[in-house]
């Protein structure tokens, strides 16, 4: 078995998306399991890891010592002015989940945006997964079908999954099903 700190591989995940759409609590949620109700917009990049056990008959044959990853997730902020250097932030890393909140048609709208960012400073063959966050406002507020969410990711052809920070919804599901469509 490897320790804690005994990896010999990680791999980084970038969280984009427009301000507020939660990044910061899928994130949260996902590293700790912990909500904020209130948390303050990410002022410059948060990185989380996490250990992650993948489990197909492929990971079992390339790490046989438990199959475990160490996971680097960056967060930084939807709005501008908080961000911190584009490049870096994109580079070396494999996957993107792309947060919209589905109560919130802008925060769909800028999809677009945010795939300009990662054609022009991501590697190509990241792996994008499109995520409509917030489900646990789905019968009071949303405003984007999950049909739509679907269809978009499906024309693109990403990964795509409705999750709830607040009530941990489909977050483990959403990263586990990222990860194992990287390996
Ligand atoms: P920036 O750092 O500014 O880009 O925002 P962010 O995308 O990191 O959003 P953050 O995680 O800070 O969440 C913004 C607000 O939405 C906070 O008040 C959260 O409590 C709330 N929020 C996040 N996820 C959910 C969720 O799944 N459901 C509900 N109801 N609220 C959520
Ligand atoms: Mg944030």
């Amino acid at each position: 078995m490897l320790t804690d700190d005994e990896y010999d591989y990680l791999f980084k995940l970038v969280l984009i998306g427009d301000s507020g759409v939660g990044k910061s609590n899928i994130l949260s949620r996902f590293t700790t399991n912990e909500f904020n109700l209130e948390s303050k917009s990410t002022i410059g990049v948060e990185f989380a890891t996490k250990n992650v056990s993948i489990g197909n008959m492929f990971t079992v044959w390339l790490f046989p010592d438990g199959n475990t990853v160490k996971c680097q997730i960056w967060d930084t902020s939807g709005q501008e002015r908080y961000r911190a250097i584009t490049g870096a932030y994109y580079r070396g890393a494999v996957g993107a989940l792309l947060v919209y909140d589905i109560t919130r048609p802008t925060s769909f709208q800028n999809v677009s945006h945010w795939l300009k960012e990662l054609r022009d400073h991501a590697d190509e063959k990241i792996v994008i997964m499109l995520v409509g966050n917030k489900l646990d406002l789905s019968e009071t507020s949303r405003a984007v079908p999950t049909e739509e969410g679907g269809a978009l990711a499906e024309t693109q052809g990403f990964l795509f999954m409705e999750t709830s920070a607040l009530d941990a919804t489909n977050v483990d599901n959403a990263f586990a099903t990222i990860f194992d469509e990287i390996y």
